[in-house]
């Protein structure tokens, strides 16, 4: 009985040993064993790597995201074939002229960044990119710019309500605007954004640049309201990227990066809450300056870009979202339409201003803003404050709730 018993405990033990070894084999035949798998997963980490550059500091934050302190000459941008001889301009020149003191405007700015002294003096502040970022990023399609103006059926998912500025033969140094910060809720294939774009549009070589705030899973892994960035260099076939996810934007803040989390929002006819973009390009070193609030973050440098490397035909800034096609489109700013004298009902695009060949920060005539809101009844943009002066001039409103609103 007694040897019999065990016998019995023996072979259902190995007959569940040789099914685990089964089942593994199975797991590794089906998934494993793909060359194909197995090469991209080797593609992955060598991207990893090259993006990841050695931290002299790592800075873990409340929601779990890694900031690393890069030491500022060893950061992914001089990886850039254009940039191996490249001199890191430290701050511009000079900063644009006619800048007006924001405090002014009653509505409150957001905190966002690291302190000064977190990462130590000679580095940079990067987000790290995790394996999962690039998984899901390699499939965030991004439509290419040049066609704010003219969205297509090329572009099935995509809906703008921007205002852009571009008069013939008129050549743009930059461009600043207080966007309000909202987190619209979307699903983990979609984005929604707030978006400002200097670009040169007008030859068959289109550079784009893209700052703003964004909800967007599939780049961060979370709804939040994020900063982030796009760049993209026709001249070079198309290259271009989000953030710092391929080697082009010189970081040189230590405080603030891409990717951060604005941690302050507005709510919708509730109290308002901002932050300042400004976009331009330095005159003496041709590079495109980013700054965001009085935070001078870094610059695209002239050398990745072919028309842009002299001036911008085109300022835009406006919403954009994107979802797949089989659901409702996501809602846009604040989630409700825009509704003029009050700055309450979306997203506000305050003092939308252009930076002119004199390093200039100029307020476009009123007819020169040209809003083109594709899906109306779903995203719209309009004059916030038809006769505002000052602080309140060229100032636009922009979103929607998304739905239906046909492909
Ligand atoms: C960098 O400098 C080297 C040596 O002067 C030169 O051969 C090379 O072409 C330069 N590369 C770029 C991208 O300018
Ligand atoms: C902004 O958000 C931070 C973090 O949640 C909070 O500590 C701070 O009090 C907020 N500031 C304002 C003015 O609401």
């Amino acid at each position: 009985m007694a040897s019999s018993r065990s016998l019995t405990v023996e072979s259902i033990l190995i007959l569940f040993i040789i099914c685990l070894v089964f089942s593994h084999n199975r797991v590794e035949g089906g998934k494993g064993i793909s060359r194909q798998e197995e090469d991209e997963d080797l593609e992955l980490e060598r991207q990893l790597k090259l993006l990841n550059k050695p931290a002299v500091k790592s800075i873990k934050t409340e929601y779990g995201d890694i900031y690393d302190c890069v030491d500022i000459k060893k950061q992914p941008a001089f990886d850039h074939p254009l940039l191996k001889n490249h001199t890191i301009q430290m701050k511009p020149s000079s900063l644009p002229k006619g800048m007006i003191n924001k405090k002014s405007s009653g509505i409150r700015s957001s905190e966002i960044g690291f302190k000064n002294n977190e990462c130590p003096p000679g580095t940079v502040i990067i987000r790290r990119t995790q394996k999962e970022d690039l998984t899901r990023a390699k499939s965030l399609v991004r439509r290419s710019p040049g066609n704010a103006h003219r969205l297509t059926k090329a572009n099935p998912g995509y809906h703008l309500a921007p205002v852009s500025v571009q008069r013939p033969d008129t050549k743009y140094y930059g461009a600043n605007v207080y966007f309000s910060l909202y987190e619209p809720k979307v699903s983990a294939n979609q984005f929604s954004e707030a978006v400002l774009w200097v670009e040169s549009l007008f030859s068959d070589k289109f550079d784009s640049i893209q700052v703003g705030w964004t909800a967007n899973p599939k780049l961060f892994g979370d709804n939040r309201c994020r900063l982030f960035s796009y760049w993209m260099s026709d001249g070079f076939h198309g290259k271009g990227c989000y953030n710092l996810l391929c080697s082009g934007f010189v970081q040189v803040s230590r405080q603030i990066s891409f990717g951060l989390t604005f941690k302050n929002i507005s709510t919708y006819d509730g109290p308002q809450v901002e932050d300042c973009w400004l976009v331009f390009r330095d005159p003496k070193s041709g590079h495109w300056w980013f700054v965001l609030g009085s935070t001078q973050v870094g610059y695209w440098p002239s050398e990745i870009f072919s028309d842009l490397r002299t001036h911008a035909s085109s300022v835009s800034s406006g919403g954009e979202v994107y979802g797949p096609t089989n659901e409702p489109s996501p809602p846009m700013g604040s989630g409700h339409l825009p509704q003029a004298f009050n700055m309450r009902s979306a997203t506000l695009a305050r003092r939308f201003q252009v930076v002119d060949d004199k390093l200039q920060l100029l307020d476009p005539d009123y007819n020169d803003f040209k809003p083109h809101p594709d899906t109306p009844k779903c995203y719209n943009v309009l004059r916030a404050f038809p006769w505002g002066r000052d602080i309140w001039k060229n100032s636009f409103l922009f979103g929607g709730p998304g739905g239906d609103c046909g492909a």
